[in-house]
């Protein structure tokens, strides 16, 4: 496996994992269209914030795996500029076996490279295996948004 960034000839698979990143948002309340329509937007946002780096897993055939979209971002309690992870997708085969803890090590690598001294990032609520992942990797909730559906 090889870690490298990513170049415009990625794009379609970065896009392509767009429903991969909107499956995991198990939300009662919002319909399928909405949560799809809401990751496409979202990713095009990050892909086009100035300074942002997309790094991408790959097999030694050059076989796309994985990737991961870093981003600088203020933080919002001591108002520096720190590392934002805002996208992050193996794909289902390539899971369980590591690719996106490397993945995370070289946007830490990315991060500590800008001089930044946090990195911080977003996950759906319902995302368990996510947040595990999370919670492995050594990530800590600072903050948590509820919504009420108003009918
Ligand atoms: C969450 C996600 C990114 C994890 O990717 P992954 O490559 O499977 O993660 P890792 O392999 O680094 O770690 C996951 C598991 O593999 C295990 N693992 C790590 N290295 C391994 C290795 N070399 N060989 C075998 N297993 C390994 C880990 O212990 C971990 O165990 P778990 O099954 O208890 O979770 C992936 O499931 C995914 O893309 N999900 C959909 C999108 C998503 O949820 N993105 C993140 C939130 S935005």
């Amino acid at each position: 496996m090889l870690i490298r960034h990513a170049d415009a000839a990625d794009l379609p698979f970065i896009l392509s994992m767009a429903p991969r990143l909107a499956g995991v948002a198990q939300l009662p309340w919002r319909n399928d269209a909405e949560i799809m329509r809401f990751q496409r937007d979202f990713m095009t946002f990050c892909l086009s914030v100035p300074g942002s780096q997309s790094l991408l897993a790959c097999a030694a055939d050059g076989t796309r795996l994985g990737f991961i979209h870093v981003e600088p971002a203020v933080d919002s309690m001591s108002s520096e500029t720190c590392g934002y992870v805002s996208l992050l997708a193996v794909t289902e085969d390539a899971e369980g076996k590591g690719l996106a803890s490397a993945l995370m090590a070289a946007a830490e690598d990315w991060a500590k490279a800008q001089g930044y001294g946090l990195l911080c990032l977003d996950v759906f609520a319902s995302n368990e295996r996510g947040r595990a992942f999370y919670a492995r990797q050594g990530y800590a909730a600072e903050t948590l948004r509820l919504v009420k559906p108003l009918s």
